[in-house]
């Protein structure tokens, strides 16, 4: 029996195997003489902290960065890779940091993007496309539109759109850059099953995280890099979390979770919303509205965390206060005491209201420019009505914002869309704090960064707490949020069910009220919060 031997053999390469990898960016190493091996079958998890050079590697591998020193062997054969072509021929696919499908095209057409079904010369036959497309999401329990635009989705359907490209490739190595840090954890759960069935059935697959839940789940093999460096490889089961971290930032490092918050003093409050609604723009029986009877203050210097399972409204209600629902949303708001109206972000921005959200792309970082620029940007309203900002100036701000954060970079000059994912997070959130304003909304602040930066991010909430703001905090990471918060609104259905002060605080309880159909039930009179 041939075949049967044939499966039970050992495959004798590494499925993927690169060997003395090295690549600088102008003067600066980001990579040195980098060995990684991934086996057929095999689940790598790539760690490493913000700037160490995973998604370099990764892309080296992948054909998106053509000069490069070293041998990539596929299969045991060497292969250059030149441009993503040649890397789709050896069989690798790979889902980058920041999603790269079509915006404006629908899920079919991205999925057979330069390899479309076609009917007779030039003719794309959509219907064959949108069956064959269906024929590899429907597994991934996929339940968007195929023929809808790709802009149309929530981002975890985005991804399984580029798995199900990945698939249709029929890619046998797929690198996944930090896939799950849109998700939900529902989602992220469903994307995990698809990374094992994928596995089981001999797929090599190398997993950038920053989230060592996931890692120690998920991965057979762990790889860390530091500094463009590797420094070591292992079977999950004997890289402990500690070490893990050990290695990755070269020193032992006190996990960020003691906390040492101080009971809230009364506070001069500085956001207030009354009856907070949004309609559902598909309404269902069950729900009508996104966001109803959604009441709360927040005072000066207070971290007000929102909490809630995906779906409970938490980003929606942060897009209300922001301005971005006129039409189909309602309620009271007040900053500083003064009745506001928001029909737009501009007149949110006006009156002191900053939104940073979990899609950095789409917050308007520049990519092409420089972090000064990017600096410059974001003041420009509020500096510009006094005069022009000089370049002097412009560089001034940007160095205290890449000192302030502790963004990597080389210099201010160094281009936005080159600086490391989580240094690209710490740029928006820089960004805006130069505009100055009075009620910060954050969206999953800390998603895509390291333990280490973390670390900053928390602190300069803490600091910015300190000078006044009013801060909204969302995140799905509930020790974040139970660290940083002073009072947490829990969430459910796009309703309130709990206002916990930090006495009460603790994850059970928030996921007792967070869950439809939970036991606990608010006491009444709780959400009513005094103006
Ligand atoms: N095109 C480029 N030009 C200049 N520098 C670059 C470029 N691409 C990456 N770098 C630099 O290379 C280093 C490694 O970046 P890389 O994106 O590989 O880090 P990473 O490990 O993926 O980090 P993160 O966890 O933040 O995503 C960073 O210091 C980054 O600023
Ligand atoms: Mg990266």
């Amino acid at each position: 029996m041939v075949a049967a031997t044939e499966q039970t053999k050992a495959p004798s390469h590494p499925a993927l195997q690169m060997r003395g990898i090295s690549k600088s960016f102008g003067p600066t190493r980001v990579l040195k003489n980098v060995d990684f091996e991934l086996r057929a079958g095999e689940i790598h998890a790539l760690m490493g902290e913000n700037g160490a050079g995973k998604s370099t590697l990764m892309k080296i591998a992948a054909g998106l960065i053509d000069q490069y020193d070293g041998e990539i062997y596929v299969a045991g054969k060497q292969h250059r890779m030149a441009s993503p072509r040649d890397a789709t021929r050896a069989g690798i696919a790979m889902i980058q940091q920041e999603l790269s499908l079509v915006p404006e095209l629908a899920v079919d057409e991205n999925i057979f993007l330069g390899q479309e079904k076609v009917r007779s010369l030039f003719i794309v036959d959509r219907e064959q496309q949108v069956r064959a497309a269906g024929e590899v999401l429907r597994p991934l329990d996929f339940h968007g539109r195929i023929d809808q635009p790709i802009a149309k989705l929530r981002v975890g359907e985005q991804q399984l759109v580029e798995i199900a490209k990945a698939l249709v490739a029929k890619a046998r190595i797929l690198i996944m850059d930090e896939p799950t840090s849109a998700l939900s954890i529902n989602e992220s759960e469903r994307l995990f099953q698809v990374i094992r069935t994928l596995a089981q059935e001999g797929v090599a697959i190398a997993y950038i995280s920053h989230r060592m839940e996931e890692v120690v789940v998920l991965a057979d093999t762990v790889t860390v890099l530091r500094d463009g460096q590797l420094i070591g490889s292992m079977p999950q089961e004997r890289a402990s979390r500690r070490e893990i971290i050990r290695m990755m930032v070269g020193r032992e490092l006190q996990e960020v979770f003691a906390s040492g918050k101080s009971e809230t003093a009364t506070r001069k409050p500085v956001l207030e919303v009354h009856n907070l609604r949004l309609e559902n723009p598909a309404p269902t029986v069950m729900r009508s509205m996104l966001v109803q009877n959604v009441s709360f203050t927040v005072g000066a210097g207070e971290v007000f965390g929102i909490a809630g399972l995906l779906g409970a409204g938490r980003t929606e209600t942060l897009e209300v206060l922001f301005g971005l629902h006129p039409g189909t949303s309602g309620g009271d708001i007040w900053v500083d005491g003064k009745r506001i109206r928001l029909s737009n972000p501009v007149d949110a921005k006006a009156v002191g209201i900053a939104l940073v959200t979990e899609d950095r792309k789409r917050d308007g970082l520049v990519l092409g420019a420089g972090i000064d620029r990017n600096a410059e940007l974001a003041v420009l309203r509020t500096i510009a009505a006094f005069g022009l900002v000089s370049p002097n100036e412009e560089l001034a701000l940007a160095n205290r914002t890449i000192g302030d954060l502790g963004i990597q970079a080389s210099g201010p000059r160094q281009l936005a869309g080159t600086l490391s994912g989580g240094n690209q997070q710490k740029l928006v959130i820089g960004k805006w704090l130069l505009a100055k304003p009075r009620v910060l909304l954050l969206d999953e602040p800390t998603r895509g960064i390291d333990v280490g930066a973390k670390a900053e991010i928390y602190r300069l909430i803490g600091t910015l707490a300190e000078q006044g703001l009013a801060i909204v905090l969302v995140t799905s990471e509930l020790p974040e949020l139970t660290l940083l918060s002073d009072r947490i609104l829990v969430l459910c259905e796009g309703r309130p069910t709990a206002l916990l002060r930090r006495e009460q605080f603790s994850h059970e309880t928030i996921l007792e009220y967070a869950s439809p159909g939970g036991s606990v039930q608010p006491a009444s009179g709780e959400m009513e919060v005094a103006r």
